[in-house]
């Protein structure tokens, strides 16, 4: 293992910049953004060969989901090794290269860390079960007797993410825990190795040059003291509004402030990035106070539906919980565990994101246009999902053999179709896998993407590819469209937000059927464009005043 490779420069180090406060930031999926080695599976040299792309595309920053050692029991958040690179995805060395390359290019790189569980092949969980029960080695997970006359109950009642109990009899006829899958036991966070162990992993990669962290579910790592029960069923239901004895316990905090220490050790103002779902933004602010992480995603965002009213409640509810800690507020509408943004907006509200619809596509993707328009006028930091600046839509008719979430699985194919956002986009070509490699791809890709790929789409100005392209320069030319912690809103009709940042106004019309609005400025950039005074149903407009 090639440990001592020499820290790449960050694209800036030295001076405080801040670059991470409106930064927009490209989530690649690596199984499913570019085959370099024709199997069929993403993989890091794909990521390498398309970076010029990145760059092209405009974003300043990449954060790659998990590509380490795996057996792959939940793509790769089951991880067995925190050092090694799985060899489906490459080695260490095309990782020391993917960042390299992309410094070079002027892109910074933000790896994906997992601490609230491994795989049950990690070393660690492979000896505490041969160790056997009361070992010492067993302290850095949760194992416990069961319950009943014969240990045959779970420890507690809680119910694991994925669907089914959390918790899982081993042979010897203790329980562990595991919040997700059974192949992910979850640490003991209370354990000094269990911590130690983490603080190398940062440095680790920090030493290879990685400019930050996105941290996999930032909110679990502590239980309340006991492991009580919830005293309910259906507990899923219950994550959004109550805090649950595993989830956001205030004991995580003290761990973010020890890694802050780590990274502000290290030049180039390196990140760590939530993944931290709690009942309300309040609460997300507190993983982003000045001693703890740089940003949050910001899920109240991404769940809001398509509607004036419930942007604007969330817009000011997210700058108002941020603006006391100093954090930027996230923006972001997909990622690989949703259904995509185009076919949530081709749906009618309120129907969660995990939807089996494809609804009226042309709806889904003229709103989501419109809604990107939005998010990268909003003061603050973007989140991109591989993908979604071809306008996919989500995949919903994948047959059941071809799946490979976990959840589907564990739900009795009732819930966890997160492989429909997964499947490997399409860069060129008229027919599947559509460029992304050579060996077909390792979920089938619909017919009528070819219209969709990255060359289809080049050089066509009504494309969306183009309607992120110049988003993203113009955003680029004029900082002022992300800079602050504030907009300032304008007044408007009923289902229309207007709000101006610096010498720009965006009108933003969620409503069905035309608005007429006296015209701000002139055009600068619309997902549809107005005519005569007149605001497309559902399209954002960037008006220089
Ligand atoms: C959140 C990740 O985004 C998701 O894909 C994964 O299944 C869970 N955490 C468990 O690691």
């Amino acid at each position: 293992m090639t440990q001592h490779l020499a820290a790449p420069a960050a694209p800036t180090t030295g001076t405080h910049t801040g670059w991470w406060r409106d930064a927009v930031i490209y989530q690649v999926y690596p199984r499913s953004f570019a085959d370099g080695n024709g199997d069929g599976m993403g993989d890091l040299e794909g990521v390498r060969s398309r970076l010029p792309y990145l760059k092209e595309l405009g974003v300043d920053a990449v954060w790659l989901s998990p590509f380490y050692a795996s057996p792959q029991a939940d793509a790769g958040y089951d991880v067995a090794d925190y050092r090694a690179i799985d060899p489906m995805f490459g080695t260490l060395h095309d990782a020391d290269a993917m960042i390299r390359e992309a410094h070079a290019l002027g892109l910074r790189i933000i790896v994906d860390l997992v601490p609230n569980h491994c795989s049950d092949r990690h070393d660690w969980f492979r000896q505490a079960l041969r160790e056997g029960s009361g070992s010492r080695l067993r302290e850095r997970f949760h194992f416990r007797p069961g319950k009943g006359e014969n240990g045959e109950l779970p420890p507690n009642d809680w119910e694991s993410i994925f669907g089914g109990p959390a918790w899982t009899r081993v042979a010897d006829g203790e329980w562990y825990l595991h919040l997700f899958a059974p192949e992910q036991p979850d640490f003991n966070w209370e354990h000094p190795a269990v911590q130690d162990e983490f603080r190398s992993i940062l440095r680790f990669w920090l030493d290879l040059g990685a400019d930050g962290f996105r941290v996999d579910v930032a909110h679990g790592l502590v239980k309340a003291p006991g492991l009580p029960d919830i005293g309910a069923k259906d507990q899923l239901k219950l994550l959004g509004n109550d805090v649950m004895p595993f989830f956001d316990q205030d004991g995580v905090h003290e761990i973010y402030r020890s890694w802050r220490r780590i990274l502000d050790e290290y030049e180039g103002e390196r990140v760590l990035v939530a993944e931290a779902w709690t009942p309300t933004v309040e609460r997300t602010a507190r993983y982003v106070r000045p001693d703890e992480m740089h940003q949050a995603f910001n899920f109240q965002y991404l769940t809001a539906d398509w509607d004036a009213a419930s942007l604007r409640e969330v817009i000011d509810g997210s700058l108002a919980a941020m603006r006391p800690v100093g954090a930027p507020t996230t923006w972001v509408l997909s990622n690989h565990d949703v259904t995509r943004h185009v076919t949530r907006f081709a749906n009618p509200a309120g129907l969660g994101t995990q939807l089996r619809e494809q609804g009226d596509p042309e709806l889904g993707l003229r709103r989501a246009r419109a809604a990107t328009l939005l998010m990268l006028a909003l003061p603050g930091s973007a989140y991109v999902y591989q993908g979604e600046e071809l306008g996919l839509p989500d995949v919903t008719d994948l047959p059941d053999e071809v799946r490979q979430d976990p959840s589907f699985f564990r739900a009795a194919g009732q819930d966890g179709f997160r492989d429909g956002c997964r499947v490997p986009i399409p860069w060129s070509g008229t027919e599947a896998p559509y460029g992304f490699g050579t060996g077909g791809s390792w979920l089938p890709q619909p017919a009528s993407w070819a219209g969709l790929s990255v060359a289809a789409q080049t050089g066509d100005p009504d494309s969306t590819l183009e309607l992120y392209r110049a988003a993203l320069r113009l955003r680029r030319a004029h900082p002022e469209l992300g800079a602050g912690d504030a907009v300032e809103w304008l007044d408007a009709p009923e289902g229309v937000l207007a709000f101006r940042r610096g010498g720009f106004v965006c009108t933003a019309n969620t409503t069905g059927t035309p608005v007429r609005i006296p015209a701000p400025g002139t055009v600068l950039l619309a997902s549809t464009p107005p005519t005569d005074g007149t605001l497309a149903a559902d399209s954002t407009v960037w008006w220089q005043v």
